[in-house]
C-alpha cells in the first residue's frame, strides 16, 4: 500500500506561480505518464469501491473525466459526466458555487442518475470543496446517495473536508 501510495505522490509534478503567483500546482498529467502509478490509483480506489453496490460514478469536467471513467468500467456503475455550463445537449439541472473569485457552474443530465441510485463522485483535487459539494448537490436533488467522494489529492490546509460536512472523503495523498 504505501509503495503504490509514495509511487503516485512522487509523480505528481508540483509547478510553483501556475496559474497565477503564489499557487503551488498539482499537475496530475505526470502521474498520467507514469502506466504503474496511474493504474495503482484507479486500482486503489476499485480496490475501495468493489462490492459496495455503487450504481452511479460521477466526474467533474475536466479532470474528474480522467480517472472516473476507468473506476466506472471496473466496477460495473454508469459514468455521469458533470460539465460545465452549457456543454450538455440535453435538459439538465445545474448547480452553482463559488470560487475565489466569484462564481462557476456543473451541470448533468436530466434522467442520467434515477432516486435510490448509490452514488461516488471522483475528481483529481480538493482545494475549498466547492466543486465537489456541487457535484453532492446535483446528485441529491435527484434523490441519489452519495456514499463517498474521492479524490487522488486533497489540499488539507484549504479545509475542503470540513466544507463536505458529514460527507465521507477519501484521498490517497495530502501534499
Ligand atoms: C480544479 C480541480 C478540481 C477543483 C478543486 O478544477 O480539478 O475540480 O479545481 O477546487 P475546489 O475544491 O476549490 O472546488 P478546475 O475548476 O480548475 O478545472 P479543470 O478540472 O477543468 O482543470
Ligand atoms: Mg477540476
Amino acid at each position: 500500500e504505501d509503495v503504490r501510495i509514495s509511487r503516485i505522490s512522487s509523480s505528481i509534478r508540483v509547478i510553483p506561480d501556475f496559474p497565477k503567483p503564489g499557487i503551488l500546482f498539482q499537475d496530475i498529467t505526470t502521474l498520467l505518464l507514469d502506466p504503474v502509478a496511474f493504474k495503482d490509483t484507479i486500482d486503489l480506489f476499485v480496490e475501495r469501491y468493489t462490492d459496495k453496490q455503487i450504481s452511479v460514478v460521477a466526474g467533474v469536467e475536466a479532470r474528474g473525466f480522467i480517472f472516473g471513467p476507468p473506476i466506472a468500467l471496473a466496477i460495473g456503475a454508469k459514468f455521469v459526466p458533470m460539465r460545465k455550463p452549457n456543454k450538455l445537449p440535453g435538459a439538465v439541472i445545474s448547480e452553482e458555487y463559488s470560487l475565489e473569485y466569484g462564481t462557476d457552474k456543473i451541470e448533468m443530465h436530466v434522467g442520467a442518475v434515477q432516486a435510490g441510485e448509490r452514488a461516488i463522485v471522483i475528481d483529481d483535487l480538493i482545494a475549498t470543496g466547492g466543486t465537489l459539494l456541487a457535484a453532492i448537490n446535483l446528485l441529491e436533488r435527484v434523490g441519489a446517495e452519495v456514499v463517498e467522494c474521492a479524490c487522488v489529492i486533497e489540499l488539507a490546509e484549504l479545509k475542503g473536508r470540513d466544507r463536505l460536512g458529514k460527507k465521507p472523503l477519501f484521498v490517497l495523498v495530502s501534499p
